[in-house]
């Protein structure tokens, strides 16, 4: 899709889209009499109103567009870049659906009164890659979806004119990204296995700025990651972890470490999940594609850092091969871990790779982020992903470029006294709590892997209710979402 910036709106688009903010009602009575009046009769009539995203469609014959479509964007002292990326969503929308190819708009300008150029920039980018994006690769039917051309920005301030461009190609970047992310989630497991996400890191890693260790089964026996190798054990493909390093400075020194929890399809093993709760895990590596979609946005932004992710890859499924609860497992750490439940599968992963990472990338900050818990979504919905982490720094860093770029985080408790809660009676760890069973899901999550960190600085961000939606919201589709691109683009090129 086309971006586009100039002075004044383009007339040669059939849809023209206005923002209003609520308190400048009468923003358009000169301008233009005939959006004014239809305006104020939609607000007389109780049609449109002060919520952000509410809508008036004015068709006019004698125009110079088709259609007109005025989209308020609440009260401008409310205003912020996420409400600019709603507002605009909504115009792609409107598009997707009359299947027209491209608008034009002086939202980005509007927003002027409130926001830098800078956040302007990267919101309206995002916002149109993230909206536009279609998953139709299997059926017939989406096939006849079009997608949009074109949208021009109208932009009068010539000073900020570049700053706003610039920033409209970083945030366009961000959204592919993610939307690369939500591919690799909305795609089915029999496609998207370990083998499929090791070939999708060979390609990725053709970017001089990468370099990439694949550790294979034998790799995983020898070091001793029996943790992740237990996991995968039922499946016919092979467990495996991806290391890649990015390196955009010249020095050596690794800042920060992501690992994403890689669990192709999750049946839950002999602790088999019920139908229903099945369903929608082939979206359990909804953190390898985080880090997937992030490592992708860093080569094309080239950031002057370096950081690592460790990405651990098995399916967990059923079979006479597959691991059993009760089983004792050593992990790379050398502690003993017992499995109490061979679905809580994403921890045990997680923290084989965390403790590598803890040990191969000393004094760096790790992140994990991974669909560790359906008590994520009981705990916060589909809205924002919790977080724990035993860092206050990275914790309020994550915090702020979550805020920034609308993939939001927000920090949960974690006193010492959830500390003994995954203790186990015959081995130094358990994967569940037996005494405190389903309370404090999250929580519990975030213990058992603070367990494998070691000394290092370290965040948990559970994305098991913001990876994938049951339903559309604003710039977001049904299923995936790329939680976690945009957070961690943020951070990483210090947007926040
Ligand atoms: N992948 C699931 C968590 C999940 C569930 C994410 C629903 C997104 C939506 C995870 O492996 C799991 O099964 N967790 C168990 C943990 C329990 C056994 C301690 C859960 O949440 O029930
Ligand atoms: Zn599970
Ligand atoms: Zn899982």
């Amino acid at each position: 899709m086309k971006l586009v910036t100039r002075q004044d709106l383009d007339t040669s688009k059939d849809l023209l889209v206005l923002g209003l903010f609520s308190d400048d009602k009468d923003y358009y009575k000169d301008l233009n009499p005939l959006i004014h009046k239809k305006v104020s009769s939609a607000l007389k009539n109780k049609t449109f109103d002060d919520k952000l995203g509410s809508c008036v469609r004015v068709m006019a014959d004698d125009s110079l567009y088709d259609e007109v479509l005025v989209i308020s964007l609440g009260k401008s002292d409310k205003f912020s870049a996420e409400n600019l990326r709603r507002a605009l969503s909504i115009g792609v929308n409107h598009c997707k659906s009359l299947r027209i190819k491209g608008f034009t708009t002086n939202i980005a300008q509007l927003a002027l009164r409130v926001l830098s150029a800078r956040v302007i920039g990267l919101a309206c980018g995002e916002s149109c890659a993230l909206s536009s994006y279609i998953f139709n690769k299997h059926s017939q039917k989406s096939k006849d979806n079009i997608e949009l051309n074109e949208v021009v920005f109208s932009w009068v301030e010539s000073k900020s004119k570049k700053v706003f461009q610039d920033n409209l190609v970083s945030g366009q970047i961000i959204g592919e990204s993610t939307n690369f992310a939500k591919d690799l989630v909305n795609e089915p497991a029999c496609v998207v296995n370990p083998q499929f996400l090791e070939d999708e890191a060979k390609r990725l890693a053709k970017s001089s700025l990468l370099s990439l260790k694949v550790f294979k089964k034998k790799d995983l026996e020898k070091l001793g990651l029996n943790l992740l190798l237990a996991v995968g054990k039922g499946s016919e493909v092979d467990p495996r972890m991806l290391v890649l390093d990015y390196k955009g400075a010249s020095s050596k020194k690794i800042d920060t470490v992501l690992l994403g929890k890689g669990i192709t399809f999750d049946t839950g093993g002999y602790n088999i999940k019920p139908t229903g709760y099945m369903f929608d895990m082939k979206s359990d590596m909804g953190g390898a594609a985080a880090v997937f979609g992030t490592i992708r946005a860093l080569t094309f932004l080239k950031p002057k850092i370096n950081v690592s992710f460790v990405v651990p890859l098995a399916e967990n499924m059923v079979s006479s091969k597959a691991y059993r609860p009760s089983d004792i497992i050593k992990a790379f750490n050398g502690k003993s871990v017992e499995v109490i439940n061979t679905d809580a599968e994403g921890r045990l992963i997680l923290a084989d790779a965390l403790s590598f990472a803890s040990k191969q990338y000393k004094g760096a900050s790790l992140i994990d982020i991974a669909t560790l818990t359906g008590a994520s979504v009981i705990a916060t919905g589909h809205v924002v992903a919790p977080m724990v982490g035993n860092n206050s720094e990275l914790l309020n860093e994550l915090k702020r470029a979550g805020d920034m770029s609308g993939d939001r985080v927000w920090e949960f408790p974690f006193f010492e006294d959830y500390f003994d809660w995954m203790d186990s009676d015959v081995a130094d760890v358990a994967n569940l709590s037996k005494k405190f069973n389903r309370s404090a899901g999250v929580i519990q999550g975030g213990v058992f892997l603070s367990k494998f960190v070691g000394d290092s600085a370290w965040v948990h961000i559970d994305i098991g209710g913001t990876a994938y939606l049951g339903e559309k919201s604003f710039y977001n589709q049904k299923y995936a979402t790329g939680a976690g691109v945009r957070l961690f683009a943020y951070l990483l090129n210090k947007l926040n």
